[in-house]
């Protein structure tokens, strides 16, 4: 990566529950930088959690409310860390504006080691509720080749966070 690229917002993508804030969190630390999620920024602006979202206005409403705040914080010029939700980066505008912008990270984790975490998130994510597990798997196997649209691909099933951090940092240089 060029010396241009360290003043580029980082990004990070991946399905929900790979680990993304846990990691954004560590890496905006390590580089002295402001951390967004945008989840909770979304939950802060509109004083709702992510799940009344879904359930009181919609699903759509939820993916125009993340497509016009990560298109917003891209084009703001002080470099952030941002944690994408699982499903933002579906979403074309927001593609472009994170791969214009930004430098893209991929927080990829297996199928088998995500599925043992489904008793963590199913509570607090609207979009596995009413699923089985084959469905859920094949959401998860579906957004694969659109999260493989990014910069670098980090693998965090068989490291624990703290080194995925340093991985992403290094990289940086
Ligand atoms: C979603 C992922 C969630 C949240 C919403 C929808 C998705 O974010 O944005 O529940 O469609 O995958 P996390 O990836 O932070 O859990």
């Amino acid at each position: 990566i060029d010396i241009s690229s360290h003043d580029k917002h980082i990004v990070f993508i991946g399905f929900m529950g790979a680990g993304k804030t846990t990691i954004g969190q560590l890496v905006a630390k390590k580089l002295h930088r402001d951390f967004i999620d945008i989840d909770h920024e979304i939950e802060r602006i509109h004083q709702m959690p992510v799940s009344a979202i879904f359930q009181e206005l919609g699903e759509a409403s939820f993916r125009k409310m993340e497509r016009e705040l990560i298109v917003a914080l891209c084009s703001e010029t002080r470099s952030k860390i941002l944690s994408l939700g699982g499903g933002a980066y579906m979403q074309e505008e927001v593609r472009k504006a994170c791969l214009a912008n930004c430098i893209v990270f991929f927080i990829d984790v297996s199928w088998d080691s995500w599925k043992e975490r489904i008793p963590l998130l199913i509570d607090t994510r609207p979009i596995l509720q009413n699923k089985t597990l084959d469905q859920i798997e094949e959401l998860f196997l579906s957004r694969q080749s659109t999260y493989a649209m990014s910069h670098y691909t980090i693998s965090s099933s068989d490291m624990d966070a703290e080194t995925a951090a340093n991985q992403i940092v290094e990289s940086l240089k």
